[in-house]
């Protein structure tokens, strides 16, 4: 059965009420995002006093367009709302977009509750108000008033904050982190996160889901979404301080609630819960590229043993644990390295590592049955390869054979400079999940870890 926000994130007609000729306003760009689109579908512009705009023919209100209506995007002043939206209901729209703020975010709850009688009383689905809208990356619709496109991807982010989500979409390119949909629900009238994640959890497109969450309106159907959800659904609490709380009070109007109960919350429904954005973008890495973890049993590469310990002791920090070798690991491994050292786990494979090193003793590690995940780093320490390093681990990534092997996850860590960091760059674009710090690399671990460990609990349940 088709989901009832299909028509949401693929309309065939858009209708975008306050669009405007003035380049400076948001009706403007609302409408020339959606026409600059690479989507095809067919767009009004809505404004009683124009003909034309963008060249396009105008109308005087959303009930004088001849076609049914998918999606309307509205950008006037908010006390006119609510007289849009009676039109809107009138002329039977689908799906709603209010991208006007002035309601309940500044105290105006009487204007937000006006809206709420008139969508009662509809069939609309309606996201907002105070919201940017939406990018579709995945079929190329810009549904928001924003600028720059994100890279396409799998990841479907869902932000409280708009302002947030739009530098979000700009921090994810940085990261060479795709994006399959990026949508800010504002004041959350009716569309919520828990619909979002509904309907994420059968789009094709979505392979991880994100959230920016200042305050959930219903948490008991928050929960049984991420429950329900047989994807990994990654979730950023803000308002965890009191300051915060009373920060998130002014944004959104919401409440920020106790930290604790969220904490809980989310990891009783199988969510995994991060400490920012960049952490994040970190996990969904991970989560997108490579195989969850089976187990916590970490196995560590590295040729320089300060990063080794590190490494290690952010494993543990983080629920992970860094087995003792087996016998035959040890000896595998042992024929790998110098004489002057002797195989641990971390395993050390010298300062002067090159590419054979770091492959072989990756596949001791792939091959041991007490080893769930490996982590395999570098320090451009005095006689380092980092080019050697980054070889090794692309080829590992890539080798499609060595993940239907072992569905064991790899993530790679680099410590080192300019020079270390243009080759990591090319890792990065190529999608390979590399960090620069132990605990950002542990964290990510973590997050593949939880993921295996949601997967076993669900198949539990299915059998
Ligand atoms: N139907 C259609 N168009 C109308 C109507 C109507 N009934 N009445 C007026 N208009 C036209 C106006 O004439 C104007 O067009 P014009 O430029 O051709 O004259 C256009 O609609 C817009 O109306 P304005 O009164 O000019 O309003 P303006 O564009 O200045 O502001 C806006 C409207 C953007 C919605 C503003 O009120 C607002 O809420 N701004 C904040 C939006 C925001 O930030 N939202 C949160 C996003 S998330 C984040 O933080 C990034």
């Amino acid at each position: 059965m088709t989901h009832r926000l299909e028509s949401f994130f693929k309309p065939k007609t858009i209708a975008v009420v306050g669009a405007s000729k003035n380049t400076t306003k948001i009706g403007h760009a609302a409408l020339k995002n959606i026409l600059i689109s690479d989507y095809e579908c067919k767009v009004y512009p809505i404004n009683p006093h124009e003909k034309e705009i963008l060249g396009v023919k105008c109308y005087k209100k959303v009930s004088d367009v001849p076609s049914d209506i998918d999606l309307v995007l509205i950008s006037v002043p908010a006390n006119i709302v609510p007289q849009i939206m009676r039109n809107c209901a009138q002329k039977k729209v689908k799906n709603v977009i209010i991208i006007s703020s002035g309601f309940s975010e500044i105290g105006n709850y009487e204007l937000e509750e006006e809206l709420a009688k008139i969508i009662e009383k509809s069939n609309m689905r309606v996201l907002g108000p105070n919201v940017m809208g939406y990018k579709n990356a995945s079929n190329g619709l810009d549904a928001s008033f924003a600028y720059g496109n994100a890279r396409k991807g799998n990841l479907s982010l869902i932000s409280q904050s708009g302002a947030l989500g739009i530098g979000m979409i700009y921090l994810a390119n940085n990261e060479f982190v795709g994006i399959s949909k990026i949508i800010g629900v504002g004041n959350k009238i009716d569309i919520d996160d828990d619909d979002l994640i509904d309907y994420f959890a059968q789009d094709p497109d979505t392979k991880v889901i994100g959230l920016y969450i200042e305050a959930v309106k219903d948490g008991k159907a928050f929960m049984n979404s991420i429950k329900k959800c047989h994807k990994p659904v990654l979730v950023v609490k803000a308002g965890i301080s009191k300051a915060g709380a009373r920060a998130t009070a002014s944004h959104t109007g919401s409440m920020a609630g106790s930290d604790k109960i969220y904490e809980a919350a989310i990891k009783q429904a199988g969510g995994i819960r991060c400490r920012d954005i960049i952490e994040l973008f970190d996990m969904a890495r991970a989560l997108a590229g490579q195989p969850p973890a089976q187990g916590n049993r970490i196995g560590i590469i590295s040729n320089g043993g300060g990063l080794g310990i590190l490494l290690t002791d952010a494993c543990e920090a983080n629920g992970l644990t860094v087995p003792k070798l087996s016998k035959k690991t040890y000896n595998k491994i042992d024929k790998i390295l110098p004489d002057l050292v002797r195989p641990n786990n971390p395993v050390d494979v010298v300062g002067d590592a090159g590419f054979y090193r770091y492959e072989a003793s990756t596949r001791a590690l792939l091959e041991d049955p007490n080893i769930d995940g490996i982590i395999v780093s570098s320090v451009h320490g005095g006689y380092a390869r980092p080019q050697e390093f980054t070889g090794a681990i692309l080829k590992m990534v890539r080798e499609r054979k060595l993940h239907e092997e072992y569905k064991k996850p790899i993530l790679a860590a680099w410590v080192g400079g300019k020079e270390f960091e243009d080759l990591v760059w090319d890792l990065k674009s190529a999608g390979v999940p590399i960090y620069p710090s132990s605990w950002r690399i542990a964290r990510s671990m973590m997050a593949l870890y939880l993921e295996g460990q949601r997967i076993k609990r669900e198949t539990k349940r299915k059998n």
